[in-house]
């Protein structure tokens, strides 16, 4: 931490503030100080508030730049792979030959979910959105492991993240198997993590597995892209949630609850409906103008972004993957990648967009993807909540193996002042 100091002068008092430089980024300004002089500080929507250190992730909006231990996202989605990325978010470094076996190894071995987690399946609709069934299984992992559930223990908190990474697919599948009526299929550790999700979502019990390796790897390169992204709305939820000291298993089901919004987790889903609303080259337009339309509340989803005001490293790279899938299944001429692609050259050739910078984000060419491997829509925000996993419990983790308090933030009042009681026969 450096020595710089800020000052703020108000009422006549003039108040020091300390200045924290990190690796790279803004230097941080420390305000505590100001809650003994009678003040707070006020920032709707945390736009300019860093509420934690970490060491997890990189972001800078401005150059568009995305960094998981130092290394760069794109060079993380060409060389390395999903769980390698898993390790990488955990434990700060790439693992070594000898490392990256034994964490597959360990998250093999725990992809299996207690059998009695099938029978909460069962008291949802078959209609059921995935997102609300996701919420309910995952927050009831935690009725199942009484015995390492102690945060204080390291090897607790180790056990709970293998544990969530590896029946994170499980549960995702099991909650698409529920909704289509199709028998639940187990996990086949032979194969990849990856190729396993694909499995179980897709294979049924009367026939021999058949992963297609093209889809297996376009699967493991979208959990990898989801993988993390600093204090986003659902990590900063995680944190929120692990700060009272609740179990992981509960904060991560906190994270799932947020990350469902449309503005979050969920425009990957409502990119789709999008698309399949504009349903022609010919309506862009108008949907362009809706959005830019001030009295109305369409948003041209999959686009625009809190922190990143240049392009989303991961769009970029969704979009190259989406060109090579579709190409590699015959279906490069599929007409929502063709209305994607005119969307987005529109959109960002417009003043309005260009102006507020407006760009695509990592949720604009996901659905396509996703549409191609044979997801339904409906099931979009749940891979997005697979992915996410590791950069939840890593941030959880990060948190808890540190020092930390109970997040408890402060408002300001604009209620009405303190008043007596009016008896009814007064009103
Ligand atoms: C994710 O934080 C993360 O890191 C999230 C995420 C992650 O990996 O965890 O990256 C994942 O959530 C990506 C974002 C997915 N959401 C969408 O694609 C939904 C559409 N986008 C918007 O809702 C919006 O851009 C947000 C929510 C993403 C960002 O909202 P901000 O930062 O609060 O920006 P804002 O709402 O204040 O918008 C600034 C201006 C406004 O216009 P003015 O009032 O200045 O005239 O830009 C406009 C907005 O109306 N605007 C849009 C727009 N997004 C912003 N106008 C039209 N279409 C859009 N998509």
């Amino acid at each position: 931490m450096s020595d710089k100091k800020a000052s703020l002068s108000i009422d006549g008092k003039t108040l020091d503030l300390k200045v924290h430089s990190g690796t790279i980024g803004p230097d941080v300004i420390e305000v505590s100080a100001l809650t003994g002089n009678g003040y707070f500080t006020y920032d709707p929507g945390f736009v300019s508030t860093a509420a934690c250190e970490s060491k997890i992730t990189y972001i800078d909006g401005d150059k568009g730049i995305l960094l998981h231990g130092g290394y760069p996202i794109e060079q993380l989605a060409e060389q390395s792979d999903y769980l390698e990325t898993c390790f990488l978010l955990l434990y700060g470094e790439l693992p070594n030959a000898d490392q990256k076996e034994a964490f597959f190894n360990k998250v093999r071995m725990h992809t299996m979910v207690n059998d009695q987690m099938s029978t909460f399946f069962k008291g949802f609709r078959r209609d059921a959105h995935p997102m609300a069934i996701m919420c309910g299984v995952v927050g009831a992992l935690s009725a199942f492991y009484h015995d390492s559930l102690d945060i204080t223990d390291e090897k607790h908190r180790e056990i709970s993240a293998i544990r969530l990474i590896a029946k994170m697919p499980t549960l995702a599948a099991m909650t698409y198997k529920y909704t289509i009526g199709q028998p639940f299929m187990y996990p086949q550790n032979h194969l990849s993590y990856s190729e396993n999700f694909l499995h179980m979502m897709f294979g049924n019990p009367c026939e021999p597995s058949n992963v297609n390796p093209v889809l297996a790897k376009a699967m493991d390169k979208i959990f990898l892209l989801h993988a993390d992204h600093e204090q986003n709305a659902s990590t900063s939820t995680v944190r929120l949630a692990g700060s009272t000291g609740a179990n992981p298993f509960a904060c991560i089901s906190a994270g799932i609850a947020a990350l469902w919004g449309p503005s979050h987790g969920g425009a990957n889903e409502a990119v789709l409906d999008m698309l399949n609303e504009i349903g022609d080259a010919s309506r862009i337009d108008e949907f362009v103008a809706r959005a830019k339309d001030k009295d109305d509340p369409f948003r041209l989803m999959g686009f625009g972004h809190r922190v990143y005001k240049n392009f989303d490293p991961r769009a970029k790279v969704m979009k190259l993957a989406a060109d090579e899938v579709l190409a590699e299944l015959g279906l490069e001429n599929d007409p929502l990648l063709k209305i994607a692609k005119r969307l987005e050259q529109i959109a960002l050739e417009d003043e309005y967009f260009i102006e507020r910078k407006l760009y695509p984000n990592v949720d604009f060419y996901s659905g396509i993807i996703l549409k191609a491997i044979g997801i339904p829509t409906s099931m979009f925000t749940v891979i997005f909540a697979l992915g996410r996993t590791p950069g939840w419990v890593a941030h959880w983790n990060e948190m808890i193996s540190g020092s930390y308090r109970i997040g408890r933030p402060r408002q300001l009042y604009t209620g009405p002042a303190q008043r007596d009681f009016v008896s009814l026969d007064k009103r």
